[in-house]
């Protein structure tokens, strides 16, 4: 799939994105996804939220380490010029900087990613300076952060309350100032995503979070029309869930009338 020799950015070419340019991340779970999206994004995400959309699980809750690597090494087998970051699913990174780095130092070595990504605010900030000080590049992720579902009470978009978008602020900062290289906002809304944007000198990359943010990511088959239903902040620009059923469709069709296998997909004997 690789070809030509391409120059991979960097999390130094995601920083120096801001204020130059938006930042454009979609999330990437398998090799033939990445590679189409390769040349068209700034980052391949290869987010936790795999759980939900591959694997059909309830929440990104029971994702497994073993799980994110696999994803994550096909992700970066398959593409040549996008940063990948791979997402730490739960339980991975809140018991101690250190298992933390024990968790992260094999998702880069047996992945070959750019950076990981990191759900948590002011109580990850100690974990999140442990890594960047031995050469672990964190992506931070506040306000709504699935893995919290059970403690946030659902899915909720963040910043209703004074004390809530206080709180959501503080988080980014925290996060900056621990050395994080960029930062998801998740379901934000808008004014206190922009007063976040023009807070920090690192990237915002909103979901759900307005265009003031500094960048842009979706999960890609929400993007695509692979999923049934997409939260409001989602625009879908292809129907490929559609394409995939009248496929499904026409070659059932086609099998079933004997119209399938064809003369061309047909091995004959060799006449001699
Ligand atoms: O897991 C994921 O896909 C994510 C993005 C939605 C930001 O964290």
């Amino acid at each position: 799939m690789k070809s030509g020799i391409v120059r991979r950015k960097t999390i130094v070419d995601i920083v120096n994105l801001k204020k130059v340019s938006p930042v454009v991340a979609l999330t990437a779970y398998t090799g033939p996804v990445a590679c189409m999206l390769d040349k068209h994004v700034d980052i391949l995400l290869v987010g936790d939220s795999l759980g939900m959309v591959v694997y059909g699980m309830e929440s990104t809750l029971p994702v497994t380490l073993d799980m994110m690597i696999a994803h994550g090494r096909a992700v970066v087998n398959a593409s040549q010029s996008a940063c990948v970051v791979v997402d730490m699913p739960f339980g991975s990174t809140q018991a101690s900087p250190e298992s933390a780095f024990n968790a992260c130092a094999r998702v880069l070595k047996e992945t070959g990613c750019q950076a990981v990504k990191i759900e948590g605010g002011a109580e990850m900030a100690e974990t999140i300076a442990f890594l960047q000080q031995r050469a672990i590049p964190v992506m931070g992720h506040v306000a709504l952060m699935p893995q919290h579902v059970h403690a946030l009470g659902g899915y909720h978009y963040q910043g209703r309350t004074k004390k809530e978008r206080q709180k959501i602020m503080k988080d980014a900062i925290a996060v900056e100032k621990a050395g994080a290289f960029a930062v998801v906002l998740e379901c934000v809304e808008e004014s206190l995503a922009r007063e976040i944007t023009a807070e920090l000198s690192i990237p915002t990359i909103g979901i759900g979070a307005s265009p003031t943010c500094d960048g842009q990511v979706l999960v890609v088959d929400d993007m695509i029309g692979l999923t049934p239903a997409t939260p409001r902040f989602v625009k879908r620009y292809a129907e490929v869930g559609a394409v995939i059923e009248q496929a499904a469709a026409h070659y059932a069709k086609e099998v079933r009338a004997r119209k399938f296998p064809g003369a061309a997909h047909v091995f004959n004997k060799p006449k001699n």
